[in-house]
């Protein structure tokens, strides 16, 4: 992709970018700082192609991850022309052993007209065999997933290709460039106990077995904090199903506190990965890498009783989630796989900081400004506060249980006098101010401002 950004002048067309989901700044960021990109999907976390999106410079297509393979295959996006693929090494057979990530590689390269390999020798051969390669056949011919625990597997070591389809091996040495992550601070240490506690509280009423059920835990810096925080709890011989692979799973593999880790990629800081490289052994032993459709199935979360847990932009108080547009129009990365795992999961748990911008945007608001996650699926809120454990409650027993446990003191008098306008109704939504504390962000700048009188006329 540099080299394609690098050559532009002289192409002069634009072309679609499909990948597994987000990738470094010299494929998103090369590309879209040279015009060349029409259209992305399916997620992205890149400064500069956030902005052309937003400027509906490039058409985006966010969707849910385990979605794209099969979507991919059947021609819903047209055709797949040239696969350009990271590898390790390639057999004699043509098969090709990816690097650190699987993502819709085996879908693409199966679709491909035409493959380029990049032979990256930066990558070490200590990665071969840690990945489980499974392509499934489409409906009607689908069969089920054969995967009972995190550890099965199922697949190939190595994605098969036609050797026929490579047009070319490019050697490269191009170490990868990951995004950093943010420290740990208080509110995410707050985040991680109040999470053990109700884990363990779960545990004591024989909900969850000692060592939990099989994790997934969603990207960036608050979700990577909060599992990191695991490692200094009392669970051992925990199991991992998750999509990607950040600094906090190193922590609880190095605590010895992993039998197995599932996911679809590595997604670390750049200290994580010098990490990752320097213990490869160890952890190429307990991680195994698979397609994203397998990593992320909604099948395989449902029948193993996965525990999601991801963050997101915003919440209602009736427990709908936002979790892709700032202010209800400005993407911020993508629902990824967030939506494959709540869904699906045996408990969905969101962790949030309670107010994001030095505590002007209450993370809480009388509704969201986008629905990702509806409040049927999501089962458990948790800020630096408290739990709000939203099982078995109405809308209004919601709203109180919210209030009381996960809001910041600022916004719990506003939000209280919202649920005390005696709106009427199963969900008490009053539509003149439900969106309050958007329309006073935009006009003060702070969510502190708002005046219910202002629009509850
Ligand atoms: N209004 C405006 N901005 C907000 C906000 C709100 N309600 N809540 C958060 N933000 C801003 C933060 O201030 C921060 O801004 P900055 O980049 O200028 O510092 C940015 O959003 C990211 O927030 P942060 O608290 O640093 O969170 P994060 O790195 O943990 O990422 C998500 C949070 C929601 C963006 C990220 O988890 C995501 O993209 N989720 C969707 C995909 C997903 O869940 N995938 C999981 C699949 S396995």
């Amino acid at each position: 992709p540099l080299a394609l950004a690098n050559e532009w002048k002289a192409i002069h067309f634009k072309f679609d970018l499909w990948t597994g989901a987000s990738v470094g700044d010299e494929a998103d960021g090369a590309l879209v700082r040279v015009n060349g990109i029409a259209r992305r999907f399916p997620y992205q976390t890149n400064g500069d192609m956030r902005k052309a999106l937003n400027a509906a410079k490039v058409r985006y297509n966010d969707m849910h991850l385990s979605h794209v393979a099969q979507n991919v295959r059947y021609g819903f996006f047209g055709d797949c022309d040239v696969a350009i693929v990271e590898a390790v090494c390639i057999r004699e057979d043509g098969g090709i052993i990816p690097s650190t990530s699987v993502g819709n590689t085996p879908t693409y390269i199966h679709k491909a007209k035409k493959v380029i390999v990049e032979v990256n020798v930066s990558q070490p051969m200590s990665l071969v065999g840690m990945h489980d390669i499974y392509e499934p056949l489409d409906p009607p011919y689908r069969q089920p997933l054969p995967i009972t625990g995190p550890g099965n597997r199922v697949g190939t070591p190595y994605i098969p290709c036609d050797p026929e389809k490579i047009v070319a091996i490019v050697p490269c040495d191009i170490t990868d460039k990951t995004r950093p992550l943010a420290a740990i601070d208080d509110d995410a240490k707050a985040m991680s106990q109040h999470l053990i506690e109700f884990f363990q509280n779960e545990i004591k009423h024989g909900r969850l077995p000692k060592n939990l059920l099989p994790l997934q835990s969603g990207v960036g810096s608050v979700a990577n904090a909060v599992i990191s925080g695991l490692a200094q709890g009392p669970f051992t011989n925990l199991s991992i199903f998750t999509e990607v692979i950040q600094d906090g799973m190193f922590d609880l593999i190095d605590a010895g506190k992993v039998e197995v880790c599932s996911g679809t990629a590595l997604s670390p800081s750049p200290d994580g990965l010098k990490r990752f490289y320097d213990n490869v052994d160890l952890y190429s032993k307990k991680i195994i890498l698979r397609p994203q459709e397998l990593s992320n199935s909604p099948e395989l979360a449902r029948r193993l009783g996965v525990i999601a847990m991801n963050t997101a932009i915003e919440f209602d108080i009736f427990g709908n989630v936002n979790s892709t547009h700032i202010m209800g129009s400005k993407m911020m990365n993508g629902i990824g796989g967030s939506g494959d795992f709540t869904r699906s999961a045996m408990l969905s748990i969101f962790t949030t900081p309670s107010t994001a911008k030095e505590g002007k945007i209450s993370a809480f608001v009388p509704m969201v400004s986008h629905l990702d996650h509806s409040e049927h699926s999501v089962k458990v809120i948790i800020t630096e506060y408290g739990v709000a454990d939203l099982r078995g409650k109405s809308p209004i027993q919601r709203a109180r249980c919210i209030i009381d446990n996960c809001v910041h003191p600022d916004y719990k008098p506003l939000l209280e006098e919202y649920l005390a306008m005696g709106i009427k109704g199963h969900t008490p939504q009053n539509l003149k101010c439900c969106f309050a504390f958007h329309e006073e962000l935009a006009a003060s700048g702070d969510m502190h401002n708002v005046d219910w009188s202002k629009y509850n006329k």
